[in-house]
């Protein structure tokens, strides 16, 4: 399965760096063509001679000296990859990365390829646990980069927890199935842009007018898409939810906030699905101070938010326009109408009347409804299932 699968392995200085010698045995075994590239540190455990012989490649470490006039190395090995895998990956290395700092060979190639890109930490339990490494580990979840998670059990430090590089062969068969599924996968190629959850529109520093969105249908989408090999961009205004791995996640607040990302988006996407609940209203003026309370009532004027869905609408040109409607009665119709009126090749409509449907809930009713007049309805089920069943 790994028969001629580019794979560049990034070895970062820890003890696991010895597992990382048994890794490129396996990979080069099951016919892949390793590269490897370390850092100074890994080569205070491992020689670059060890890999050599393991990769049957030359072994890369110094951004500065060039084996090959005729290329850049960091930029020809970045682009050479298949996937790229950092194993082991130090808390050092997951710091630089995450905050886009290019100071060796490894990070400077991180930073330019464009390929996936998997990290497996491995570290002491207490600075796997580290609030600044936990942080540096959710931007990188967030940019789209793949952990493989470190296992738990004794470390070379002499504590017992997690921090453990995950075994050679566990690696080699999770980049097995990742090449063989990916091979298949519809959407492999295809740029997916999701939007989800409510938006958030400012009354004063201490206030905001908002919807119950939870964002659950909008994350199961993106995940479902993801799963069938898009490159996947999750939109997402505030939520409580955990970020979703192997995407990029773009968090946003206001409607106006949501417009801007979507339209950066936009020009290359192929399917755009806006499952976000977007506020049509927000309050017209911002008050620079929290509002004081005075005697009697209030009133908050309010005015139209852009509607993206329908901008989106009038501007594509090759996208799939995907659009949710969450309606009280005569759902379809409504549907129909905003199908229409939007522009849309796509529209997904739920009563959001239904005890099984609507926000905050795991599962949902809905009824697909397409520009060509199709129309699929989905009974009562996990909104895991339905976003497959309409990815
Ligand atoms: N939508 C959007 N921008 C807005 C409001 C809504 O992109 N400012 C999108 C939502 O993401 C959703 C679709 O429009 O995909 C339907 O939203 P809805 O508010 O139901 O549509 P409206 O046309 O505003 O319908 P209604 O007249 O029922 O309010």
């Amino acid at each position: 399965m790994l028969v001629n699968k580019k794979i560049l392995l990034c070895v970062t200085g820890g003890i696991a760096v010895y597992k990382a010698v048994a890794l490129v045995s396996k990979l080069s075994q099951a016919g892949a063509d390793v590269k490897v590239m370390m850092t100074e540190s890994a080569q205070q455990f491992v020689t670059p001679l060890t890999f050599q012989a393991m990769s049957r490649n030359d072994v890369f470490y110094d951004t500065f000296d060039e084996k090959d006039s005729r290329v850049i190395a960091h930029i020809d090995l970045a682009d050479w990859a298949d996937l790229v895998v950092v194993a082991p990956a130090t808390a050092n290395v997951i710091g630089k990365l995450a905050n886009g700092i290019a100071d060796n060979m490894v990070t400077t190639t991180l930073l330019a390829t464009t390929a996936k890109v998997w990290i497996a930490p491995a570290m002491n339990v207490h600075m796997y646990e580290n609030k600044a490494v936990i942080r540096n580990i959710n931007t990188l979840h967030a940019d789209g980069y793949q952990f493989i998670e470190p296992s738990e059990g004794f470390l070379a430090c002499g504590y017992v927890g997690k921090g453990r590089l995950e075994e050679p062969e566990k690696i080699v068969e999770l980049i097995r199935e990742h090449f063989t599924t990916q091979k298949n996968l519809p959407l492999v190629g295809k740029k997916v842009v999701i939007t989800a959850g409510p938006t958030r529109e400012r009354i004063d520093p201490v206030r905001y007018v908002s919807n119950f969105s939870s964002g659950k249908m909008g994350y199961a989408m993106a995940e479902a898409a993801a799963a069938l090999g898009a490159e996947t961009v999750l939109i997402s205004g505030p939520v409580g939810l955990d970020k979703p791995t192997g995407m990029t996640v773009i968090d946003v607040e206001s409607a106006a906030d949501m417009l801007e990302a979507v339209q950066a988006q936009f020009a290359d996407a192929h399917i755009v699905v806006k499952s976000a609940a977007v506020a049509d209203y927000r309050p017209k003026h911002i008050h620079p101070e929290k509002m004081k309370k005075q005697v009697g009532d209030s009133v908050i004027e309010l005015e139209r938010t852009t509607d993206i869905l329908k901008t989106m609408g009038d501007g594509k040109t090759r996208q799939i326009l995907v659009g949710f409607a969450a309606e009280t009665n005569n759902a379809v119709e409504y549907g129909k109408d905003k199908l229409a009126r939007k522009n849309l090749d796509y529209i997904i409509v739920n009563d959001v009347t239904d005890p099984d449907a609507g926000f905050g809930k795991d599962t949902n009713v809905v009824t697909l409804l397409s520009k060509r007049g199709t129309h699929q309805h989905f009974e009562a089920m996990a909104k895991k299932r339905i976003s497959e069943g309409i990815i």
